[in-house]
């Protein structure tokens, strides 16, 4: 390839010049894979921290003079795969063979010790020597070298790293509001999942709420820093070495309610004595009725407080310690089936966007994070198991109530539904019963809020989806719920539920919807039963312990 801007040359050539300033990074690939994740990264370094006049440059070990220049890097990154029976690749044989050796012979300890390096081992945990090529016996045991596993995605010590495979909107452009299909892609992960298990994202404050955390710290967002836990003091949420750009943006819950602990903290480095007592007080538990009025009512964010009281601006330390709360995976309802996606899981998610008193402008950390992702971004993610499940016997007919975004398990279903129905038909038929299914989905109006519609219809003509009852809660004269429509079919509800010995289940919002659903079934059973309310109440709770009612609600 031609010399690059910088005279160096890139690829799998020597290169002549003696290393200047600059961040190598250097690729052992067999497939090209490494190479793709080095020339990724180079090129987001370089998106990130061209600015700094640092170079950034990826190049193939083959080939690499590591004895004649290694000495001369600044700081080099490793992507070494690992190949065959734990060998290095062919091409990083050789530079592996020399670190090997190097390291330990002995004979020039000064060597990697000079240079600061990481290696991210790729590969693939089917094969016995899983990252045998980029394990810390590279390196002499001083070194901080650390190997940078892919988990599995099932827990969130062990999340996957998935990619974003597509990002859609889910509502027309006469909707003020936005809700995402944000569709992930799991190849190579562990993750086995179940229609109506949950998936956990790791969600990211954005760049801006970043910025204004960093100015109101009064420290560089790319200043880099370690946490250290003091003798009987706070365990730190992450030790680090760690940018506070990346420290604010992954780690810390900007947006949320500041606690009175934080408050308290914040007042201690108050500079302004009307700030510092304005902070202490709402702390104290004097201030109880304040900190409510002031805090609490007008939902004010960690960062609005921050903002109101520039002078505070605590150490690092005593910022993540003890005045941010760390931010949380967030859960979602997968909206999707493995049976119909091998390898991806979906999540739908209405994007929390709301105007606050004082026309101050609240944008929830989670969803927008989902709807800035791009295909190709990636993210860590794992999955919970849940109990919210298709009967075993798919001849039990089902009843699904899901408003909103409640939908997105029964999408999950009904994919699934639709998957085995293709499977029989591909099969030569139906061989065991395939119990109804009935769908009560609720939404403003049909012309813009009514997700995944062209699904639920296709799903409602194949046969996947019996009944599909629509509730549109602003569209015509007075609002109509899906409770409405569960009563207008009370008898067709009953008669799945009871005689049919069918399983019910509601997801969606827990407080105002699911408690009104409840209340509606429990009528309906009362009356079917010839008793009151409460006997209806008491046969749903039956339903529940018999597995035969499955909430999933927030
Ligand atoms: P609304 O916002 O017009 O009141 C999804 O959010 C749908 O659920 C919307 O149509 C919403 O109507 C409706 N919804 C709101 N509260 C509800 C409740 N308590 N019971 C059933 N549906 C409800």
């Amino acid at each position: 390839p031609p010399p690059a801007a910088n005279g160096v040359k890139t690829g799998s050539h020597v290169e002549e010049e003696l290393p200047a300033d600059r961040v190598l990074i250097l690729y052992g690939t067999q497939t090209g894979t490494a190479e793709r994740f080095a020339k990724s990264l180079r090129f987001q370094l370089e998106a990130r921290y061209g600015g700094s006049g640092k170079k950034f440059v990826a190049l193939d070990t083959e080939g690499y003079p590591a004895a004649k220049h290694l000495h001369h890097e600044s700081c080099v990154l490793l992507l070494m795969a690992t190949y065959g029976d734990g060998e290095p690749t062919d091409s990083a044989a050789e530079f592996y063979d020399w670190a090997v050796e190097t390291a330990e012979s002995g004979d020039d300890p000064e060597l990697l010790k000079s240079v600061t390096y990481g290696v991210f081992g790729l590969g693939n945990r089917q094969y016995e020597h899983f990252c045998a090529t980029a394990p810390a016996g590279a390196a002499p045991a001083d070194a901080d070298a650390q190997r940078c596993r892919q988990g599995r995605g099932t827990a969130a010590h062990d999340p996957f790293l998935a990619s974003v495979l597509e990002v859609r909107e889910l509502h027309t452009a006469l909707s003020t509001r936005s809700c995402v299909h944000v569709e992930l892609d799991l190849a190579g992960s562990g993750i086995a999942y179940a229609p109506g298990d949950h998936v956990a994202i790791f969600p990211r404050n954005d760049d801006a709420v970043v910025a204004e955390a960093a100015r109101l710290l009064g420290a560089e967002p790319d200043s880099c820093f370690t946490l250290g836990a003091a003798p009987g003091g706070p365990v730190p949420p992450f030790t680090g070495p760690i940018t506070l750009r990346e420290a604010l943006a992954a780690h810390v819950d900007l947006l949320g309610l500041p606690s009175k602990a934080a408050l308290s903290t914040l007042a201690a480095f108050a500079k302004d004595k009307a700030q510092a007592a304005r902070l202490a007080r709402l702390a104290a538990p004097e201030g109880r009725d304040e900190y409510h009025a002031e805090v609490v009512a007008p939902r004010r964010s960690l960062l609005e407080v921050m903002r109101e009281h520039a002078s505070a601006q605590p150490s690092l330390g005593a910022f993540f310690a003890s005045v941010a709360d760390t931010l949380q995976p967030r859960y979602y309802s997968i909206s999707s089936s493995p049976r119909a996606h091998p390898a991806a899981l979906s999540i739908t998610c209405v994007v929390v966007d709301e105007e606050l008193p004082g026309g101050r402008r609240h944008r929830g950390v989670a969803s927008s994070y989902l709807a800035r992702l791009r295909p190709g971004d990636r993210l860590p993610v794992f999955v919970r198991r849940s109990a919210f499940r298709l009967p075993a016997d798919p001849a039990t007919p089902i009843v699904m109530i899901g408003p909103g975004t409640g939908l997105a398990p029964f999408r999950g279903f009904l994919q699934d539904r639709q998957a085995v129905l293709e499977a029989r038909s591909g099969s030569g038929g139906a061989s065991t019963a395939f119990g109804p299914a009935t769908l009560f989905f609720g939404c403003r109006q049909p012309d813009q809020d009514f997700i995944y519609r062209e699904e639920l219809e296709g799903w409602a003509a194949s046969g996947a989806l019996s009944v599909l009852h629509t509730a549109f809660s602003r569209a015509g004269p007075r609002k109509e719920y899906v409770q409405h429509h569960i009563e207008a079919a009370a008898e067709a509800v009953w008669d799945v539920l009871q005689a049919r010995s069918g399983c019910l289940y509601i997801c969606g919002d827990a407080k105002g919807m699911c408690h009104d659903v409840q209340l509606a079934l429990a009528a309906l059973a009362g009356r079917a039963l010839g008793a009151g309310e409460e006997a209806g109440a008491d046969w749903l709770k039956r339903l529940a312990a018999e597995g035969r009612f499955m909430r999933d609600v927030w």
